[in-house]
């Protein structure tokens, strides 16, 4: 079969150190499982930006439109403001490739110990919508020069919108335990939430009505409730479906609940796959320590293995995935997760282990 396009964007701060560990491995695991990636490297980020003023040439949706996949590491610098640096790159292909759904496990990972508790036994999925909600483009305006200064901003949710991934989502979770939670704010404040719920409802019920797997059992809470469950009861969540801030934000605090945004990774699919797909960590371009070698690409490595699934490697997608819980239960960690090992340290480690999960794997 011909070689996978994966365009490979790095981006920022990290996302330059992170994206290098993950491309180690995928080189790896094609010469183990005889397939082959084209590597597309793309240089676009903030340091492009200084130099032409732009994040991205002006054709550079263009240019990844017949990709197999994105691989994405982190965008934001210090120097440059964030609106510019994100509608610049990563938003637009988030839109452009309608990328309505971000898909974010969650999982208890080996000897990785959550801040509360050994963090052991959970697994969760966030589906997050991507491209509207509160993140809309309409109305986003700040009202200067004027005695009561003011900024003003629409939420939109449309029924297609919220239809798609809260069917996405309820699919998901009939594939697993049947539990589907939705976070909303419906209690007469936001008022565009009730809507939310509304077509939430809707496609559950049209689901059901189907004959699932398992029947789905749909339960709305309100976010902040669900933030605070989150925290002490996580192990009872299966899916998880939120709009787009609501979801950004639960995401960082349940991968931060099973050991940290340093091993969260994310999906951004078009699950009809008219369009690529991207895949990056959680995390952002952490310009608190990039350049010193201690991030943790677990993130970028687990986003990888989403990837090589998406595109049909799901043999090397598995051994990706259990090399990297090889080499965290071993002992080797880097800083955020309590341990010494530095980028590449840690990543040797996983390639260590990835010939002799893969052996394993092949026995079983
Ligand atoms: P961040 O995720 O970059 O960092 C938050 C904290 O977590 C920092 O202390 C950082 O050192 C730590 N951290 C993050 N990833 C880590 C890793 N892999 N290993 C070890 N430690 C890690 O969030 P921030 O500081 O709020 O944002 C920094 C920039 O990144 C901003 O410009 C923001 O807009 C951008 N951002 C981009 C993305 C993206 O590209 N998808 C996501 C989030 C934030
Ligand atoms: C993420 C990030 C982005 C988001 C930012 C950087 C625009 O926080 O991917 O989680 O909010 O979607
Ligand atoms: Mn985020």
């Amino acid at each position: 079969s011909r070689p996978h396009i994966v365009d490979v964007i790095a981006g920022d701060g990290i996302g330059l150190e992170v994206v290098p560990a993950a491309l180690r491995c995928v080189d790896a695991l094609a010469e183990q499982f005889g397939f082959a990636v084209t590597w597309r490297d793309r240089d676009w980020g903030s340091e492009r930006y200084r130099r032409t003023g732009a994040m991205m040439p002006e054709d550079g949706l263009a240019r990844l439109a017949d990709g197999d996949a994105i691989l994405l590491g982190a965008v934001g610098a210090p120097d440059i403001p964030d609106d510019v640096t994100l509608w610049g790159l990563l938003l637009p292909i988030r839109r452009a490739f309608l990328q309505y759904v971000n898909l974010r496990p969650v999982r208890s990972l080996p000897g990785v110990p959550g801040p509360l508790s050994d963090g052991s036994g959970i697994d969760l999925v966030i589906v997050r919508e991507n491209v509207e909600g509160e993140y809309s483009e309409i109305g986003g305006r700040i009202y200067r020069g004027r005695p009561e200064e003011a900024a003003v901003q629409e939420t939109v949710f449309t029924r297609r919108g919220v239809d798609r991934v809260a069917r996405f989502a309820a699919r998901l979770a009939a594939s697993r335990r049947g539990g589907l939670t939705s976070a909303t704010k419906s209690n007469g404040i936001v008022h565009t939430m009730p809507f939310w719920d509304e077509v939430v409802a809707g496609a559950v019920e049209r689901i059901n009505h189907s004959g699932p797997e398992t029947p789905i059992r749909l339960r709305k809470v309100l976010v902040d409730a669900l933030a605070a469950d989150l925290v002490l009861r996580p192990r009872e969540h299966d899916v998880i479906v939120a709009s787009n801030l609501l979801g950004d934000i639960l995401s960082d605090l349940a991968s931060a609940v099973v050991g940290g945004i340093g091993t969260a990774p994310s999906a951004n699919l078009n699950p009809e796959r008219e369009h690529p797909s991207m895949f990056e960590p959680v995390h952002g371009s952490a310009p608190d320590i990039a350049g010193t070698g201690i991030a943790n690409p677990t993130g970028q490595i687990w986003a990888t293995s989403l990837m090589l699934d998406h595109l049909g490697e799901s043999t090397a997608a598995a051994a990706l995935l259990a090399a990297l819980e090889a080499a965290l239960a071993s002992g080797v960690r880097t800083r955020d997760l309590g341990g010494t090992a530095g980028t590449d340290e840690f990543t040797s480690t996983v390639l260590d282990h990835l010939t002799t999960t893969t052996e394993e794997l092949s026995d079983a």
